[in-house]
């Protein structure tokens, strides 16, 4: 299985347009050493040659652009991309589908939460059917249904796994306020021909039992970078959120909680990858000493354009 990171960092991106914080100034002059970085996605093939979208980037034309395995190959128009998987209906996951309006009928894979999201709330996906249209492939993950495994079309040698997970409906989403499950999937991805297998899950509020258990026995980790800390752009004056009431769990625990270091710390998996990075994130300066402690752990920071071979 061949991983392709098309975007590695959170909403906004890094350095986000309109901040002036110590790392995205520091990012534009050259001053802290860290790569900039596009809003998440990420794309993974069985063959190089046919590619699945987990999730679909504003950021999506640059992403393209710049990635040669993802260009067109024959015939006048032509695309790799065969479908699109969502973990959940946030804008920096979903907006990317309006950017694929000029190629053909795109497939679509998400919950039947989400898919209501993006009819009606904020409806990209009503909006699409007066471009290329859209195929919905539902993923039996609602009510009492905690998982569904899924195949893609065209990908017959993978197995997809969607997986409720503790995450927040969008800030726009009727169910903000209180969870529904499909609100947010993780996903855990097989390749059948030599047993491989990955879990990705950029948006993870908390890791309990049953999360453990879905994350056992991945080759590959690509989980929720967002936040090393809880209060982070509380501390640094960029917001009043804490990593919590956004969905997502920091990279450093407190006596309360173990934070996502510890949770990698504990798995047996080959790879170890952060991803969905936020701007305020000490992480993405490559001389802090946050980055160090994950270098001591082994575990990596991902970055756009990383390739994930497993
Ligand atoms: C999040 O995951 O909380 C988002 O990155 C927020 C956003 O897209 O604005
Ligand atoms: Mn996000
Ligand atoms: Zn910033």
């Amino acid at each position: 299985m061949k991983i392709l990171v098309l975007g590695s960092g959170a909403g906004g991106g890094f350095p986000q347009w309109n901040c002036n914080c110590r790392q995205c100034a520091g990012q534009r002059v050259g001053e802290v050493p860290a790569r900039a970085r596009t809003q998440s996605s990420v794309a993974v093939s069985a063959d190089g040659s046919a590619w699945v979208l987990l999730n679909a980037s504003p950021d999506i034309g640059q992403q393209l652009r710049e990635q040669a395995q993802l260009h067109p190959r024959h015939g006048l128009r032509d695309t790799p991309i065969k479908a699109v998987i969502l973990m959940d209906a946030q804008i920096d996951h979903v907006t990317g589908l309006l950017g694929l309006r000029e190629g053909p009928c795109i497939d679509i894979y998400a919950t039947p939460c989400v898919f209501e999201d993006l009819t009606s709330a904020f409806p990209v996906i009503s909006v699409l059917e007066h471009y290329c249209g859209t195929r919905w492939h539902m993923l039996g993950v609602a009510g009492s249904a905690h998982s569904a495994t899924f195949t893609v079309e065209g990908f017959a040698s993978l197995r997809f796994t969607a997986v409720a997970i503790p995450g927040k409906a969008p800030p726009y989403s009727p169910h903000r306020g209180e969870q529904t499950t499909g609100d947010n999937i993780a996903l855990l991805i097989e390749d059948l021909d030599d047993g491989r297998r990955l879990f990705y899950s950029p948006g993870l509020a908390s890791v309990g039992e049953s999360e453990l258990q879905w994350m056992n026995g991945a080759d590959c980790l690509l989980v929720d970078g967002t936040f090393w800390a809880e209060d982070e752009m509380l501390q640094a004056g960029l917001g009043r959120k804490t990593a919590s009431d956004m969905g997502h769990l920091p990279q450093m625990g407190d006596a309360a909680r173990a934070g996502m270091v510890d949770v990698m710390r504990g798995s047996g998996a080959r790879r170890k990858v952060l991803i969905h990075i936020n701007n305020s994130n000490p992480i993405l300066d490559e001389t802090s000493a946050q980055r160090r402690v994950l270098d001591g752990h082994g575990i990596e920071v991902a970055y756009d354009g990383m390739e994930i071979t497993l």
